[in-house]
């Protein structure tokens, strides 16, 4: 455990993980629980600050999550952020009621106290932009607290209790509509919590190391080795902290791109100290994948066939107790079952696996993102070119062809995907965006080429902008790029003859298509 964490407990905003980005770019470290922690499990954590998230739900309603009222008795500060705010209220004698007007997006904040959460910052006249996303508002302020801030349609924007080190915000801190957010969360975990600017990679590294260490013992782990950037920082992590009792295992599920199983087995042998076993899989998953076109039975095909394979291997090598997965936070988010919402979709990671497995889950990549894990294998030292390719996901291929995977299809995506990393690379945007890929459409559309009349598929390419692949923004890529691009896919690739590309955002479409 970090000395001094803030401790954010989760009621099912789509933003919860955000806080702890933000604040954990303060160099404090911050860890996300559902909202049901037990009591005494949270004392044990000892937070130095907790936070209660925003969420989807009303306080009133019959089965309102709750978290246990017991927190506010701890002396520790709290800040209740939307439905947390409302939480707060509600738990500490306040009246929580729909209201008439719902606020949704941008709203003007005055500040009445320029102390506390809103230290340095200046009261009205002066106002400050902040995002609102909330039906229902507090009518009645809990015993002790006073208002610090209002908007025209929050009269209780901002809370503070006058003797206890409560607060509570109707707006959104965490995000970047709410311009004065950062100072905020400053205020709160520097000025209320007095936490320090300690945490940092390293010592993300040394705690990691020893947690490992003390759930491991003597025991074996095995990690699934993709070559992407996730899994190559999970195994050097895991590495450091236990060295030869790890083994690696890149199994080649021919959902691969060209060459990338060779060219991955030779990086990991040249280049580091790792212990690979590969495992040629290529005609066991084709084989499971036969006839199915649904995207989440896909996955889950998928994600049992690693597992399978990977508990064959444990059982060869013996002794082996953990799997190591490179799972990160944004794959834990988009997995979760919030009272009765479908996930978004089962990460092969994540909600993918089997309910009985044999061997136990290590992920000490689970409450990172993606940048802090490039930042993490470069102070493990780990090469540049490791670190800083594009993300590409557990299930490969396999989510890029809509539909039926077939060899065939595998072959055309496969031949189209290499153009689209060449020209990215040679024009030196491969870097500059999130992630670009092509994409087999499962249809075919009428084109000429020569004289004839062809009947061919059809490839999307698809090219993000992205911080953390929560949100994503469609890349502006030159003209004369995708030009090249389509017309060499057209040229070279038998069995295509279009080539569009893909103009949405993240939300509402996602990064993959499925
Ligand atoms: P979406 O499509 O959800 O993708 O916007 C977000 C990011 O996650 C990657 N992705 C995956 N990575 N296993 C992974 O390791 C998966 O099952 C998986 N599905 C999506 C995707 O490529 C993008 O970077």
């Amino acid at each position: 455990m970090h000395s001094q964490t803030i401790l954010i407990l989760d009621f099912g905003s789509q933003t919860t993980q955000l806080i702890a980005r933000r604040i954990r770019e303060q160099k404090v470290y911050s860890e996300i629980h559902p909202y049901t922690l037990p009591l005494a499990r949270l004392k044990e954590l000892r937070p130095a600050g907790i936070i209660l998230s925003g969420g989807p739900a009303s306080v009133y309603d019959e089965d309102a999550p709750i978290s246990d009222p017991g927190l506010f008795e701890l002396g520790v500060p709290v800040l209740g952020i939307c439905y947390g705010a409302q939480l707060m209220m509600q738990q500490l004698g306040g009246r929580v009621e729909r209201a008439e007007k719902r606020e949704f997006g941008k709203a003007e904040l005055r500040i009445r106290e320029a102390e506390g959460l809103f230290s340095g910052l200046e009261t009205a006249p002066s106002h400050y932009q902040v995002w609102m996303s909330h039906g229902d508002r507090v009518e009645e302020v809990a015993p002790g607290f006073i208002t610090t801030a209002d908007t025209e349609h929050s009269p209780f924007a901002a809370l503070r209790h006058q003797g206890k080190p409560f607060s509570a915000v109707q707006f959104h801190p965490e995000v970047a509509h709410t311009l004065i957010g950062t100072d905020i969360l400053r205020n709160f975990i520097f000025g209320i919590c007095g936490c320090e600017a300690a945490w940092t990679m390293q010592s993300f590294i040394e705690s990691t190391v020893e947690a490992v260490r003390a759930k491991v013992g003597s025991d074996r782990v095995i990690c699934a080795l993709s070559g992407g950037v996730d899994s190559t920082v999970t195994a050097a992590m895991i590495h450091r902290a236990i060295g030869s009792q790890l083994t690696c295992i890149h199994v080649n599920n021919g959902l691969m791109r060209t060459n990338e199983s060779e060219s991955v087995l030779h990086f990991f042998r040249e280049r580091t100290d790792l212990e690979v076993i590969d495992i040629n899989a290529e005609v066991y998953f084709l084989e499971r994948l036969k006839g199915i076109a649904d995207p989440e039975e896909k996955r889950k095909r998928i994600g049992y066939g690693f597992i399978e394979i990977f508990e064959q291997e444990a059982k060869k090598l013996g002794q082996v107790k953990y799997l190591a997965q490179g799972t990160l936070y944004p794959d834990v988010i988009e997995s979760v079952v919030f009272r009765g919402k479908a996930p978004i979709k089962s990460h092969h990671n994540v909600g993918g696996l089997p309910e009985r497995m044999d061997l136990a889950l290590i992920e000490p990549l689970r409450e990172l993102f993606k940048d802090e894990v490039r930042e993490l294998g470069l102070e493990l030292g780990l090469p540049e070119e490791a670190i800083f390719r594009q993300p590409f996901p557990g299930p490969g291929l396999g989510i890029r062809i809509m539909g039926e995977v077939s060899a065939e299809r595998l072959r055309i995506l496969r031949q189209a995907d290499v153009i689209v990393l060449e020209e990215m690379k040679q024009s030196g945007w491969y870097r500059k965006v999130w992630q670009s890929f092509a994409v087999l459409l499962p249809i075919q559309t009428v084109g000429v080429m020569g004289d004839s009349r062809t009947y061919e598929h059809v490839i999307a390419i698809r090219s993000v902008d992205s911080r953390d692949a929560m949100t994503a923004d469609w890349s502006q890529l030159p003209y004369d790029l995708l030009g090249r691009i389509s017309t060499r896919i057209i040229n070279e690739v038998r069995g295509v003859n279009r080539v569009v590309y893909d103009i949405s955002s993240k939300p509402p479409s996602t990064i993959e298509w499925e």
